[in-house]
């Protein structure tokens, strides 16, 4: 099943917002196969942002990513990619759609609160990149044929 990867950022968990933006997910029928609590090293923060080096943001961004814990996830559904980056919302929190996780609890762009994969591909790499085979999960969770039809 498609797979997409998710980063609970510093900002986040400093404001205690893991399990509402857990829950959030969650209850929409998708299917957690990875978690890690974990503080991001500069290689693996710059490895990941790659494609914005050089960017104007690019060194708020890494400090920012790299300043406190972070919870990385994977979860997976039928069209999970484009689920997640709904339910989070627009980059800049305040062009975001209410009702989004960025609309809701976030204002600037650069505390922006979380990273969702923008690619079924992209998220392939990023599950790659942050997690070792070992340390993902492939289970079934009940019900799930009230949630997707195949
Ligand atoms: P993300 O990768 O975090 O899910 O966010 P995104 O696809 O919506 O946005 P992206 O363009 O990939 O940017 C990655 C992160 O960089 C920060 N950013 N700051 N100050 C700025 O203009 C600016 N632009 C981007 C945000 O934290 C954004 O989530
Ligand atoms: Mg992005």
């Amino acid at each position: 099943m498609e797979k997409t990867f998710v980063i609970v950022k510093p900002d986040a968990v400093q404001r205690g917002l893991v399990g509402e933006i857990v829950a959030r997910i969650e209850r929409r029928g998708l299917r957690l196969a990875g978690m890690k609590f974990m503080q991001v090293s500069r290689a693996l923060a710059e490895e990941h942002y790659a494609i914005h080096q050089g960017k104007p943001f690019y060194d708020g961004l890494i400090t920012y990513i790299t300043s406190s814990p972070v919870v990385a996830m994977v979860w997976e559904g039928n069209k999970a990619v484009e689920a997640v980056r709904q339910l989070m919302g627009a980059t800049n929190p305040t062009a975001a759609a209410p009702g989004t996780v960025r609309a809701d609890f976030a204002l600037e762009i650069g505390r922006n609160l979380t990273h969702a994969s923008d690619s079924v591909e992209n998220g392939t790499t990023e599950v790659a990149l942050w997690f070792k085979p070992d340390e993902l999960v492939s289970w079934q969770r009940d019900g799930e044929r009230w949630i997707f039809e195949k």
